[in-house]
């Protein structure tokens, strides 16, 4: 069968059948399309000719069963005494087969064989659209995800730029005014009041800088993957003592399509996450490297490593970090796997084609 045209009889299709009824009934059998030429025959010398009683009836307009006599045999080009029957898919008559023998005989005979054709193609049909249906359903939950992707990473830009430039702002202020007003005031029980409210906004300041970055650091948009990672990384490496070995291949002018930016580096967040929470590592590795269509990366921990049956007690228990990154990559036409054994450590590889594979539908709606 046709792959997308169901309604159209492809004529390897029609052979096959033909040869099974033909097999089953025991009888001479033809099928032909739409327009009456024979396309499968159980006598293969008749493919290809114009079978004149299905034509004459099909131009007719009269979608009908009819019978060949021996008078209508000498009368009609290519055509055999039997019985004919059309074949109709959902309304449609999409050609006609005819068994040949004494009609009264072979019609019963005709009838059953489009049946069983109508049947088949029909329930072709039912499992085209169904496939179609499950398609079209998989393409827009992958829109409504990016998109969901997107605002949720405009909204962080949003809040790391108001921290950044309001509430940052504000608290230096502040901290200049404490630091003039110890100045000022007299007693040395003021003073040191005034200080500590001043180390107080002070500790306020680098965490709302943390939290800053931590949302969206403005050097991924500004100089891209390589620079933010690297700092990002030399950061996790002084707040949890674990020592990193960063190795990008001399990418570090390297700009990629903001997508594979942003999600290489929440891969990257996720991922050292995931090692300080769970790993118990000493060392990480973490590797970048780009071949002529692809992106290779990956994270390696010398940690405690987990089993499958670990991975699948923090889905039930609606772990999302692991999930999340496969979804992400997987948006991005790319491949995620993550190995790991007990007691061995664990990587997690990454490899997105540099390609944008994604349709207009998608990009269009960025
Ligand atoms: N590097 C690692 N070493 C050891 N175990 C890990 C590591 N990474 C993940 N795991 C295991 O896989 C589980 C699932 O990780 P995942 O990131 O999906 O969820 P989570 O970190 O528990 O929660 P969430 O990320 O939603 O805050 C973890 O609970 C942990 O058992
Ligand atoms: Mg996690």
């Amino acid at each position: 069968m046709k792959k997308d045209n169901y309604h159209v009889l492809d004529s390897t299709f029609a052979q096959s059948l033909t040869n099974i009824i033909a097999a089953e009934l025991n009888q001479n059998i033809i099928i032909c399309d739409h327009h009456g030429i024979i396309i499968a025959a159980f006598d293969r010398k008749r493919i290809s000719q114009v079978h004149e009683g299905a034509a004459n009836m099909l131009y007719s307009g009269n979608i009908r069963e009819f019978s060949i006599s021996p008078a209508d045999e000498k009368r009609l080009k290519n055509v055999r005494r039997g019985y004919d029957v059309p074949i109709v898919v959902e309304g449609r008559c999409i050609g006609v087969i005819g068994v040949t023998g004494e009609p009264e005989e072979v019609a019963p005979y005709a009838r059953l064989a489009a049946r069983f054709v109508q049947a088949t193609l029909e329930s072709n049909s039912r499992q085209q659209k169904l496939v179609q249906a499950l398609k079209e359903k998989e393409e827009l939950q992958s829109i409504l995800l990016y998109k969901i992707i997107d605002v949720q990473e405009e909204e962080r830009k949003k809040i790391s730029r108001e921290l950044h430039d309001e509430i940052s702002q504000s608290l230096t202020s502040i901290i200049v005014g404490l630091r003039v007003l110890s100045e000022q005031v007299c007693g040395s029980k003021e003073q040191k009041f005034v200080l500590e409210m001043r180390d107080v906004v002070s500790k306020t300041l680098d965490n709302a800088h943390r939290l800053a970055v931590e949302l969206r650091p403005a050097l991924l948009d500004d100089l891209g993957l390589v620079a933010a990672a690297q700092r990002y990384i030399e950061n996790y490496s002084r707040q949890y003592g674990i020592t990193t070995d960063i190795n990008f291949s001399g990418l570090s002018r390297e700009r990629f399509r903001p997508e594979i930016e942003i999600t290489l580096y929440r891969i990257l967040q996720e991922t050292l996450t995931n090692i300080a929470k769970h790993a118990q590592a000493a060392n990480v590795k973490v590797s970048l490297k780009k071949t002529r269509r692809e992106i290779h990366f990956s994270i390696t921990d010398d940690g405690i490593g987990f089993t499958p049956k670990s991975l699948r007690t923090a889905c039930e228990n609606s772990s999302l970090g692991i999930y999340g990154m496969r979804e992400r990559v997987a948006l991005l036409a790319g491949k995620f796997t993550i190995q790991s054994s007990e007691g061995a450590g664990t990587t997690v590889t990454v490899v997105i084609p540099l390609q944008d594979t994604r349709d207009n539908t998608i990009s269009s709606n960025q």
